[in-house]
């Protein structure tokens, strides 16, 4: 038997995680990968989190739940959306959910009809063009440009916007390229969607990992989610819980109803015990997370100063997230073939930007969530290469 729908035959997944498995077959080989190619905090789950799941299981919350999340978690991701975004949603607006990545599957499937046009950026985080295409809708793409240290331009937004258009996805701070939208931006990016009627879907897994203190604006501050503005968010990057699959997403009371039935369509509900667990992260304390923060910050600095030193790449210093998207076309090649010479000469695993559209074709993303001295030692094996 060999026949498969067309939407199985277009799809892509995340290409990284192919770079991922060569790195682990040049490990098997005994070689010694330095890794920069996937999103995954090099941090361990914080304990008191991994022991409320663990004694979560032992006290039997080990069975189905309400599909929309249990209410003290979502009472609890409410009492921090007042201390982190400024006002109180309440417990209808908010869904948990495994990961954040189903968030915008879901939110796409209740607000979009096939061929409805998504704007979206070129690059961007890969999952949004596969989510697009397989709900057979339109991505629509503007770019981010490095000249704009890689932000959204409100213009270039605002030209992009037809009659077919539904949704615009944002991402601030930005994977792959760092980059956070700045406050008078994202006021004009909220009117632009307000005025045509759009919704924005405000992906902000990464809104902890803001170098710059109080420089990040969530567009939900305009709306608080009562009318157009989607907030995507999980504890996968907050809190080196990749692997847990948790997270939760907030807006309008009625679509977040409708974005239950498709969730309990497709997946019932998420674990009770993985939701306990969450519930510690989101009340309990973790000097670990703060200091995940600062220790970031040191590693951008090194990264980014280390990659200026070598003749030939150029990288700007990114605001948010834990990627720094450096240029590479000085070298006379292109992100593609010097992601692979790294990863065969120097056995440094990095991530093409082009596989985030396009745009990123001259680009390379590092993810620097990695050891400080892992870098350092990147940027020597590099030096050697390249000077
Ligand atoms: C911008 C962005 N959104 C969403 C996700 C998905 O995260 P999760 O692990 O919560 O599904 C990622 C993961 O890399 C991401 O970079």
């Amino acid at each position: 038997m060999n026949k498969f729908s067309k939407i199985s035959e277009n799809l892509i997944g995340q290409k990284m995680f192919q770079i991922l498995a060569q790195a682990k077959e040049l490990e098997r080989q005994g070689k010694d990968v330095i890794h920069f190619e996937i999103g995954d905090p090099d941090y361990k789950t914080p304990q008191n989190i991994k022991d409320a799941g663990c004694k979560a299981i032992q006290d039997d919350h080990t069975h189905y739940t309400i599909s929309q999340g249990l209410e003290e978690f979502r009472y609890e991701a409410s009492k921090k959306i007042s201390i982190s975004r400024n006002f109180l949603p309440s417990v209808e607006q908010i869904l948990v959910t495994p990961g954040a990545n189903i968030q915008i599957y879901l939110t796409l499937l209740a607000v979009a009809d096939p061929g409805d046009e998504i704007i979206i950026t070129d690059p961007c985080f890969v999952s949004y063009v596969s989510i697009i295409n397989l709900c057979n809708l339109v991505p629509i793409k503007v770019p981010l440009l490095e000249e704009n240290n890689f932000r959204l331009s409100p213009d270039d937004l605002k030209n992009a916007i037809t009659k077919k258009t539904k949704l615009i996805i944002i991402n601030s701070p930005n994977n792959p390229t760092g980059s956070v939208i700045k406050k008078d931006e994202m006021k004009s990016i909220y009117e632009i969607a307000e005025k045509n009627d759009i919704y924005i879907l405000s992906d902000e897994v990464y809104s902890r990992m803001v170098f710059e203190k109080g420089e990040f604006l969530s567009p939900s501050s305009f709306d608080r989610c009562n009318e157009r503005v989607i907030v995507a968010h999980s504890f996968s990057k907050s809190h080196a819980m990749t692997g847990w699959r948790i997270g939760a997403v907030m807006g309008p009371k009625e679509l977040i109803r409708r974005m239950t039935l498709i969730l309990e369509t497709i997946t019932s509900c998420v674990s009770p015990f993985i939701q306990i667990a969450a519930i510690e992260a989101l009340t309990g304390p973790h000097p670990e997370v703060d200091k995940m923060i600062n220790t970031l910050m040191h590693s951008r600095n090194t990264l980014v100063s280390g990659l200026n030193s070598i003749e030939g790449i150029s990288c700007l210093s990114p605001g948010g997230s834990f990627y720094a998207f450096p240029n590479v076309s000085e070298l006379k090649m292109n992100g593609l073939e010097f992601s692979d010479y790294l990863l065969k000469e120097s056995f440094i695993a990095t991530c093409p930007g082009a596989h985030f559209g396009d745009a990123g074709k001259n680009y390379v993303r590092f993810c620097f969530a990695t050891p400080e001295i892992k870098i350092r030692e990147a940027i020597d094996r590099m030096r050697l290469l390249f000077n």
